[in-house]
This record gives C-alpha cells, structure tokens and sequence, in this order.
C-alpha cells in the first residue's frame, strides 16, 4: 500500500458553520454525560383555505407540511372539505358537533400556516366563514404566516392582504413575509418555483422557534429515553454523534447495553441522511441511503488484532495506517458491545473539525454480538458511522434542502 495514496484517498470536507433546523443543537441548557436534550417540536397548524373538490391549495399546504416537518415541526393540515356537512348554517359562537375536530388542533397550535387562493379578487368566502365559527381567540397572539396562489399572474396578492387584515383584527403576530405563487396549475405540475415559499417557511419556523423555546425547554432526557421519543414519534429526527456527525430519518430500531446503559446500534428506515454542521456530506444523502441506514455507536475493542486507547473519530491519518485502516484493505472493527464490521476500506471522510466521522466499506458484513447479521455485503456499500455517544436528538433533518430534493 502506497502511503501518499492513501492521504490522497482520504476525502476531507469542508463544511460551512450550523444553519436551519441544526442552529438548535448546543442552545446552552445544562446537562449531564449520558443525557441529551430532546428540543420540543412546535405544534404548527397549516389551514388549507377552501373547500373545493380537487384543491390546489391542499397540494400546496401538504408541500409545505414536508417543509416544516423536515425542520423539526410537529405539523397538522386542516382541510376545509372535510368540515361537518352542516358547518355552513350560520351557527357563529355555536358550531355544529363535529367542529371541535377542527377547533382543538388550532387551540393547540403554536403556530398557524394560512394559505389561500384567490377566488373573484378575494380569499374564499368559506375561509372566511370558518376563521368566523372559530372561538375568536385562536389566532390571539401567536405566529401566523400567510401563503396565496392562484392561477392569475399576481397569485393572490388580494387575497393575501385581506387575510392578513383579518388575521391582525383577531390579534396574530402576523408575520412580514408573505409568498403569492401565480400559475399555480402550472407550477405544480412542474414541481418548480416554491423556493419564495420554502424561504418563507424556513424563516418562519427558526421565528417560531426562538419566540416558543422562551415558553418551553428542551426535555433533558437519558439518551435511551431520547431515542425512545424519536422511535415513538414514527418522525423525522436528526441523531448527533460525539464525532459531529448527523443522521437523519426516521428511527425504527435501536439496541442498548442494559447494563452499562449504553446505545450500541440504531437503524433507521427510508431516506436517510448523514451531515455535519447542517451540511449534508458529499454523496451521503436520501438517493444514497434511500432504503435506511443501520449504524454502530461505541467505544471500539479491536481494530485488526491492535487495542486503540483512544476514540476512532480522534484518530490521525498516521493512527488510522497504523492500525490497518487503509484504502482498499480489510480489517475487521470489532466493538466492545460486541457489533463486528469487517470489510475492505474505501473511504475515509473527515469533518472540518479533522474528525473521523465515517468510514466506508466494500464487501463488508456487520453482526452484533449474538451472530445476527445486521449489515451483508450484497447491499453495497457499508457507510459506517464513527463515534462513542449519541449527543443530541433533535426533530427534523439536519439539512431539510437537500433532505427533501430541494
Ligand atoms: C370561484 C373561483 C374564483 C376564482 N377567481 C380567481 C381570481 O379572481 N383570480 C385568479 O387568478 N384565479 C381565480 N380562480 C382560479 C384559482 O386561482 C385556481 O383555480 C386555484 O387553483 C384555486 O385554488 P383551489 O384549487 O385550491 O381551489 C378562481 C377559481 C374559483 C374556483
């Protein structure tokens, strides 16, 4: 093996300081080895503002629930077509049975997504109608965003501003920005031209953020019962390692050492992403990794037949020769919780901070302890996450652009 290969083969990133849903990882609560701070996902309202048969508006608002999901919100559609057929009797202050199914997930919001089209210059009476059986202090206080389409060349630029008047009447936090996407048939069809509506929305959740975590703090939580809230969710969530390496997706399975209370194994099914520092590595995003993606945590108990003293992510290229990690070379990883990776080397990706945070492997088999396979090396690449502990579980994904094809 030619040593200069090697250092060539080694891929170093450059990644640029935390940006969208990762800015909230070190937010300064305090606490303790073996715990994490699980950040609340705030309960986002998106209220689609019509109730005809085939909306636009609706593909619209559940585009923009996988926007604000993949930034970590914890997000509701409200679909006016679904309200009770005897909703429209004039019974204001008095909404029929079945209006509560829409009252409650508002009452609880922490922050609303208005979206209209434009019908005959105006929002849709039926919006109208609604915001007026809803219990007047529903939007009292509290971030509202607000979004129109239409097919026109304006969008619904008067929609829009009468919506907003009426938002301000009933005391929201109306916020600044608002997005008209004009021809909208058109542009969903191409799937092109939301980016004025993904930067709205972005801006809008890190607002929300910042006014919510003054009301609520993070839970601080031991890392078993932080994975057990992002299992539970069956929602997207970005895992930290110690070595600054994110993982995002969603996480079906994760195995622990009871008795050392120690995480030693976490999978995660569909799209799955690896970052650093909110930027998604190189080659490591949903395409990559669209099936899932099984990954080890912990200290190591051999590499080849050689102890290491110290953790693989601090490791030099020097130690890494040394011990036999080197390109185009097998060496079997073996963890002290018993997973065992044995492949032949193909790459190693380093952060900006010079840490190890994975190393790729062909013809690769991973088992855990008791002889399950968890990894055979018919599925390609084994992209294997470096680092001793999990640091922070955080919702959503720690590069949602690139998470969600933008
Ligand atoms: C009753 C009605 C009135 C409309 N008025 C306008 C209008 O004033 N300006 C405009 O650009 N488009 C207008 N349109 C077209 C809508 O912008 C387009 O159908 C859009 O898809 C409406 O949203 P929806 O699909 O969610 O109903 C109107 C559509 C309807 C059904």
């Amino acid at each position: 093996m030619n040593w200069n290969f090697f250092l060539l083969l080694v891929s170093f990133l450059v990644v640029t300081p935390l940006s969208g849903a990762s800015a909230h990882l070190c937010n300064g609560y305090s606490k303790k080895a073996g715990q994490v701070q699980v950040p609340p996902r705030p309960k986002i309202v998106i209220l689609s503002g019509t109730d005809r048969a085939g909306s636009n508006t609706l593909k619209v608002a559940k585009i923009a629930q996988n926007e604000l999901e993949a930034l970590g919100g914890d997000v509701t559609v409200i679909d006016l077509s679904q309200l009770p057929k005897n909703t429209f009797t004039g019974g204001y202050g008095n909404p029929p049975p079945g209006f509560s199914r829409f009252q409650a997930p508002i009452s609880a919001a922490q922050a609303l997504v208005v979206l209209t089209p434009e019908y005959n210059g105006s929002l849709p009476g039926a919006l109208k109608y609604f915001i007026d059986l809803l219990n007047p202090k529903s939007f009292s206080e509290k971030p509202v965003t607000v979004i129109g389409l239409a097919d026109g060349w304006q969008g619904a630029t008067r929609a829009t501003d009468e919506l907003r008047l009426v938002l301000q009447h009933l005391h929201a936090n109306v916020y600044g920005y608002t997005t008209n996407l004009p021809q909208i048939g058109k542009m969903l069809e191409s799937g092109n031209g939301f980016g004025r509506m993904f930067s709205q929305l972005a801006g809008f959740k890190t607002g929300v953020d910042q006014s919510f975590t003054t009301s609520l703090q993070p839970t601080v939580l031991s890392t078993q019962k932080a994975l057990e809230v992002a299992k539970r969710s069956q929602k997207l969530y970005t895992i930290e390692y110690n070595s600054g390496l994110h993982v995002s997706g969603l996480l079906t399975t994760f195995t622990a050492n009871d008795s050392k209370s120690s995480v030693d194994y976490l999978r995660f099914t569909g799209p799955t992403q690896l970052a650093v520092n909110g930027v998604e590595l190189s080659g490591q995003g949903v395409a990559q990794h669209s099936q899932g993606f099984g990954a080890p945590v912990g200290e190591l108990q051999s590499i080849g037949n050689q102890t290491p003293s110290k953790s693989l992510d601090d490791f030099s290229d020097e130690e890494l020769g040394r011990f036999g990690i080197r390109i185009n070379e097998a060496v079997p990883i073996q963890f002290k919780s018993g997973v065992k990776v044995s492949g032949k080397v193909i790459s190693v990706t380093r952060s900006a901070q010079n840490k190890v945070v994975l190393v790729s492997f062909a013809d690769c088999t991973v088992t855990n302890g008791s002889g399950t396979v968890l990894f055979d090396p018919n599925w390609g690449t084994y992209d294997m996450a470096v680092g001793t502990t999990i640091i922070n579980v955080q919702p959503g994904a720690a590069h949602a652009k690139l998470y969600l094809g933008l």
